[in-house]
């Protein structure tokens, strides 16, 4: 849904935007959400018991559950699913609160230096110590996480890393990381294994649970529903009931205790209800799992097939893009990558960049630091000397301040050759007639790109207080 919504550019021409904006969020799946609005008509909530909609909404909310595990290859019998606040970053930090608490002794965690900082500031927050682990690097290009590494740490630290918090794909670079095997080498070393699976759920094929050898089983992944079609649909969390069944879970309150008395209570012993405490996004579980579903119908290989020759169709006709420099080791065949490219044009800011491919395209895309500082001041502070003029050694670090960023281009299952098409087309525009565009803009006091001319007030393209006057007019 969205993919055909019209806005008129600084060109004067109304065209339909293009969204490559994906790994941000994804757009609403047309099927999901007609089951969702079918779902309302029977809407109660779950804690309900005897009515005929409350009966169909505890069934169907149990399903969600178990869709999603059988998603994720995440046997029934030893991982639950429970859904957890608006994206993945309520359920990472709820996982490292867990983690700690059932092995005080083990007071450090490790992450990749590609992490979002949803999968870094939880466990630097609730573990007394974060490692951070290098990549891999390929002339000079990042790759993956760097399994050696991952086992040099974890002997170096035997008996003290706790976890190992891993991004199943970057959402920078899309980099694919090989997490199945980094689960094995942390579980040799008595060391857990969460998956950020953010950017992974909706792109890559999974299985948690991997029964010929159950080393690289993985303990726990969290994963957001905006992220996977359903905006509007909650965080997940799927982790081994082993593992939560140590703890009190963390959150307390309705729905998750069998009694309650004056001076104590009783907790569930069954998941997930013990862990969703208060009335869940019963609407929002639905939709997901319902896109879940469909995902599943469709094949997560095909899509995921479908999505890597995209991204290697654009990753080769921007290579060809004068000036254009790529994040992360481009080669597909060296370093598999999935649905994300992250580029900068030298000589121009990123959010000029974002802001003509908005206004003179119609190409959503996102620019900054995608949450993820560390990674991507490792990747852009070589090319930084190249992109300012004159350039003092000891006024890098401020410059880095004023200028770091990258625009990133992410797609998802709706996008298309076509699409790939306009945006080369775009950057190959851009990258030819720099002057011209930089003539266009003007920042203003807090560093963000004006056109000097065009303007177009939001409330004419979408308002809520017009939605409902025509609404009810
Ligand atoms: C890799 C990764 N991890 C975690 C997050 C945080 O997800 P959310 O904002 O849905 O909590 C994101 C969001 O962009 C992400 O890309």
């Amino acid at each position: 849904m969205g993919l055909d919504t019209e806005y008129t550019l600084a060109t004067g021409a109304t065209t339909r935007r293009i969204y490559f904006d994906s790994a941000a969020t994804t757009l609403m799946m047309k099927a999901a959400h007609d089951v969702v609005e079918r779902f309302y008509d029977h809407y109660a909530n779950t804690h309900s018991i005897l009515h005929f909609g409350a009966r169909i909404s505890t069934k169907e909310y149990a399903w969600a559950h178990e869709r999603i595990l059988s998603f994720l290859g995440a046997d029934p019998e030893y991982y639950t699913c429970f859904f957890t606040g608006s994206g993945t970053t309520a359920g990472i930090n709820r996982l490292a609160r867990v983690f700690r608490d059932i092995r005080p002794e083990k007071e450090v965690a490790a992450v990749s230096i590609m992490e979002h900082h949803s999968n870094d500031l939880p466990h630097r927050k609730h573990m007394k110590e974060v490692v951070h682990i290098p990549l891999k690097q390929h002339n000079g290009s990042p790759g993956c996480v760097c399994l050696d590494s991952l086992e040099a740490i974890l002997k170096e630290r035997e008996g003290q890393i706790n976890y190992v918090a891993m991004t199943g794909v970057s959402n920078v670079t899309g980099i694919i990381n090989p997490i199945n095997e980094a689960a094995e080498i942390c579980h040799k070393y008595d060391a857990l294994f969460l998956v950020d699976g953010a950017q992974l759920a909706a792109h890559i094929p999974l299985g948690m649970t991997v029964p010929e050898n159950p080393l690289q089983n993985i303990d726990a992944l969290v994963f957001s529903g905006h992220k996977t079609y359903v905006p509007g649909s909650p965080g997940v969390v799927v982790a081994r009931k082993e593992l939560l069944s140590q703890i009190e879970p963390e959150e307390v309150g309705g729905g998750m205790v069998d009694d309650v008395f004056e001076d104590t209570y009783q907790i569930k012993d069954y998941f997930p209800d013990r862990e969703e405490a208060g009335t869940p996004n019963i609407p929002g579980a639905i939709g997901l799992a319902a896109a879940i579903d469909i995902l599943d119908r469709i094949g997560m290989t095909f899509l995921m097939q479908e999505e890597e020759a995209l991204i290697a169709t654009a990753l080769e006709k921007m290579k060809t893009i004068p000036d254009l420099t790529i994040y992360g080791e481009p080669d597909p065949d060296v370093c598999q990558r999935t649905a994300t490219i992250s580029f900068n044009i030298k000589g121009m800011d990123h959010g000029l960049v974002a802001a003509i491919l908005n206004d003179y395209f119609n190409v959503s895309v996102r620019n900054e630091c995608f949450c993820a500082h560390p990674y991507v001041k490792e990747m852009i502070m070589d090319d930084l000397l190249d992109m300012v003029d004159d350039i003092e050694m000891e006024d890098i670090e401020s410059i880095y301040h004023l200028k770091r960023g990258m625009v990133r281009a992410s797609i998802a299952m709706y996008t298309t050759e076509e699409d790939v098409e306009a945006l080369v087309v775009a950057l190959k525009d851009i990258s030819s007639r720099k002057d011209y565009y930089k003539s266009r803009y003007h920042t203003d006091e807090r560093n963000e790109y004006i056109h000097n001319s065009f303007q177009i007030e939001h409330t004419q393209q979408f308002s809520i207080e017009n939605c409902i006057e025509q609404l009810i007019s």
